[in-house]
């Protein structure tokens, strides 16, 4: 009897390895980035992971909210550590000892967190860097393996570096020719000699959207998968889309200096769906569906054959993210930012994917330009800057989802950004008498090209007036106004904070 039970069980146990082992890898992973003025609440995050087959997620920093969240759920984690933390890290083993006790040792036994990376550094040897981050990432790197070793978790949780694809190149112009910058080739052997002395994994972050972005004459056919039209070949092998050619790039100056057998992840992946003409909702469903698809089925590249751990990128739409790469950087989300559908894709077995719930959103009111202002009013131009310094006018540009509004339009799009942005707050529909609040939406109707212009409402994250009773007292109003300044100056603050990153 007890034996039959036994066995019944390790049939399950076999079982349930053999199911994830036909899906693959058991399930997607993707990045989680938090730099919204209105980020999803981790709870709705982390409902929504798991409703969408998301089995591993990436994420920045060690975000308290995000990591409490993740507690209990199975969830793999990797935590990231930005690069301001580098200097400190690589200065000294006890910053370190500190970064895993609090940011990574207390999230595993005091809340059930599945942490199984850390990430140290984020493209710290991007070329824009210049040489900013040269000298502390690796110390940084070691000092957190040595940490985590005294930490007791040495075995569990495991490092790895997220480099750009740009620490290697290819002289040939084929992935056969593959090696790392000759400017860092000598810390890279280091830090790859480290990696596999510990365990640990290379991680490279891959963007044919902006390999297409950098160059027009890029063939954006090769971007996308399954297109054997115009394939690139390597010796014997037909490469028939830049990411499997970038990722053999990769392999072939890791097996070039050594390293044929590092594990390497592929951090970052995706396509944008706004703020520029190849950023649209068809060649982002279109890449993703066959990212995910080769994901799910196991697919490796021609030189590996063993899948790598891919992250797409990303989970939902950040509108505090810098925009000096483009307009499109806030909109890598397969999600947008309040976790409503973009578009389909096939996860599995035929599952789509299905949006946040639970999700709570301001009143449906929306701020526009009066119906009696003009559009030449020579305050108006001078308004909407001022509304997009503060908000998110990215899908204004041209070839944007909102690029084809008209002046009055476009107006009313910039001023309700504003309006949402500030928690539809007293005086923040209030620009020179040129507009007015209303509660018919005034979205345009479809343009046809799926590129739909959507006038947003913002989460409600408890932050506007509440309703009240009596008409508010002008002391009441005054409070208002100084908290609605608070509100602006940390704004300000975010985003100067990400454009100095
Ligand atoms: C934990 O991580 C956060 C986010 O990166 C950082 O601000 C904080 O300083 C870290 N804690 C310690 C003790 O290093
Ligand atoms: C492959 O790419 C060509 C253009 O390079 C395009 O005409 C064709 O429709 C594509 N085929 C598939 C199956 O996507
Ligand atoms: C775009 O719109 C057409 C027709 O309205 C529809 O058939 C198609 O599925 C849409 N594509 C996407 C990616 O939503
Ligand atoms: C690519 O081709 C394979 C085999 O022909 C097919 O099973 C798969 O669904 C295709 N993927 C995409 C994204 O078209
Ligand atoms: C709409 O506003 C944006 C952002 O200020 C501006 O760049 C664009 O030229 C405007 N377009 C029209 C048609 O007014
Ligand atoms: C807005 O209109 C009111 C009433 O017409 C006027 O008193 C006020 O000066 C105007 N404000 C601005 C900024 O134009």
């Amino acid at each position: 009897m007890g034996f039959s039970y036994l066995w019944v069980l390790l049939l399950c146990i076999v079982g349930e390895g053999l199911v994830k082992g036909a899906l693959g890898v058991g399930g997607l992973a993707c990045n989680w980035g938090t730099r919204s003025t209105h980020p999803l609440p981790p709870s709705i995050v982390v409902k929504l992971l798991k409703d969408n087959g998301f089995s591993k997620v990436k994420l920045f920093e060690a975000d308290p909210g995000a990591l409490q969240a993740l507690g209990g759920t199975g969830i793999q984690v990797m935590v990231g550590i930005p690069n301001e933390l580098l200097a400190p890290l690589a200065s000294s083993v006890t910053v370190a000892e500190n970064w895993v006790s609090k940011n990574v040792s207390y999230y595993i036994s005091k809340n059930g967190v599945d942490i199984r990376y850390v990430a140290v550094a984020n493209e710290p040897f991007l070329k824009t860097y210049k040489d900013t981050f040269l000298q502390t990432t690796f110390p940084a790197l070691q000092n957190i393996q040595a940490a985590l070793i005294k930490a007791g978790l040495g075995r569990q949780v495991k490092v790895t570096i997220p480099l750009n694809a740009d620490v290697y190149q290819t002289d040939s112009g084929l992935p056969s020719g593959g090696n790392f910058r000759s400017d860092i080739h000598s810390l890279m052997m280091s830090i790859l000699k480290f990696l596999s002395d510990n365990g640990g994994a290379l991680t490279i972050n891959i963007y044919p959207f902006l390999s297409l972005q950098a160059d027009p004459d890029f063939p954006k056919e090769y971007a996308f998968f399954n297109n054997t039209s115009k394939p690139v070949v390597d010796g014997s092998i037909s490469y028939t889309n830049v990411l499997d050619a970038n990722f053999d790039t990769c392999i072939a100056a890791l097996e070039k200096n050594g390293f044929s057998s590092l594990p390497v992840i592929v951090g970052e992946v995706g396509w944008p769906t706004d703020g520029d003409p190849n950023a649209n909702i068809e060649d982002a469903r279109r890449f993703n569906q066959g990212l995910v698809s080769r994901i799910l089925a196991g697919q490796g590249s021609p030189k590996r054959s063993t899948p790598p751990d891919i992250y797409i990128f990303g989970l939902i739409d950040e509108d505090a993210k810098s925009t000096q790469p483009g307009n499109f950087e806030r909109h890598w989300g397969v999600f947008n930012f309040d976790g409503s559908i973009k578009y389909s894709l096939d996860i599995g077995r035929g599952k789509a994917l299905v949006p946040a719930k639970g999700v709570h959103y301001l009143a449906r009111q929306w701020c526009i330009m009066a119906p009696d202002a003009s559009p030449s009013d020579p305050n108006l131009a001078q308004s909407i800057n001022y509304a997009c310094s503060y908000a998110d006018c990215t899908s204004l540009g041209y070839g944007s989802s909102c690029g084809m509004l008209d002046a009055r339009s476009n107006a009313s799009y910039a001023f309700n950004m504003y309006y949402q942005t500030m928690d539809q707050r007293k005086g923040a529909c209030e620009f020179s008498n040129l507009s007015v609040t209303t509660t018919t939406d005034p979205s345009p109707t479809q343009n046809g090209q799926n590129r739909s212009c959507r006038f947003e409402i913002m989460i409600d994250l408890g932050k506007h007036e509440k309703p009240r009773r009596p008409r508010s007292s002008p002391a009441a109003g005054l409070r208002e106004h100084n908290s609605h300044k608070v509100v602006m100056v940390l704004l300000v603050l975010v985003l100067v904070s990400t454009l100095m990153i």
